[in-house]
């Protein structure tokens, strides 16, 4: 069974549906990579499955427990983890700051650091003057420290150079590997259909294809048909 399962979500953004009748699962221990082209309807995906924004329509859960009603706090209390585009980290805090952010004061962080050892320096230093990989690191960190069951990340690549975008992705496998359900939005896609298991292409707000990473790692012009439109068939 699916650790975390959205049936027929459908999400609106200014009375304007942006998200259309969209099934998605998640499996303990895999990576799940939702591609599409800008625009497509991702991020509203992710902010519908958070609670930043209520659902229009469709179900949610986790471990079987309905969630689409539920408040983001207690959406992130049941298990799973949300880290926003843009790295929203709060610049003016430190890096370790930022780490302690909503924990107790004795809360041990050490996990943090040993997961990103390149934080271990930087952290004295306002976030604000980190580099976007560390940021990345940093964000990642600070939602794994409430120990999520599902961890969803929008856009965890955009903008890194390559060299930490593979780093990154390698964490993720070990993340997963060691049983984590992660859910990741990439818009630049072979790196993330390398390194996952399942792939979701979302095209103008429906899901065009849900199938596995290779299929779609082994035929790229079916996935630049998908970002394109000229492709009509799933699976
Ligand atoms: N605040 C908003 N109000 C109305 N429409 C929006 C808003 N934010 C995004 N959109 C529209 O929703 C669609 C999907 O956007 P988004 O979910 O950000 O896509 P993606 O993350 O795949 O790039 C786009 O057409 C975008 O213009
Ligand atoms: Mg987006």
């Amino acid at each position: 069974m699916s650790i975390f399962k959205a049936n027929s979500v459908s999400v609106n953004r200014a009375e304007l549906a942006i998200v259309n009748d969209v099934d998605l699962q998640v499996e303990r221990g895999t990576i799940s990579v939702l591609l599409g082209a800008n625009g497509a309807g991702k991020t509203t995906l992710l902010e519908g499955l958070s609670g930043v924004i209520r659902i229009a329509g469709g179900t949610i859960e986790l471990e079987g427990q309905p969630l689409q009603r539920a408040r983001p706090g207690a959406r992130a209390r049941a298990g799973l983890g949300y880290v926003e585009q843009g790295r929203t980290v709060f610049r003016e805090l430190t890096t370790e700051e930022n780490l302690r952010v909503g924990l107790h004061d004795s809360a041990d962080i050490s996990e943090a650091y040993a997961l990103f050892p390149e934080l271990v320096q930087r952290q004295d230093v306002p976030a604000g003057l980190l580099s976007g990989g560390e940021q990345q690191m940093l964000v990642i960190a600070r939602a794994l420290l409430t120990r999520p069951k599902v961890l969803m990340i929008d856009e965890m690549s955009a903008g890194l150079a390559p060299v930490i975008v593979g780093r990154l992705m390698q964490t993720m496998r070990k993340l997963a590997d060691e049983g984590l359900a992660i859910l990741l939005v990439e818009q630049f896609a072979a790196l993330a259909l390398d390194v996952g298991d399942r792939a979701y292409v979302m095209r103008r707000g429906r899901m065009v294809y849900d199938g596995d990473c290779k299929t779609l790692l082994d035929a790229p012009d079916k996935l630049h048909d998908f970002y394109l439109g000229s492709a009509n068939t799933e699976g």
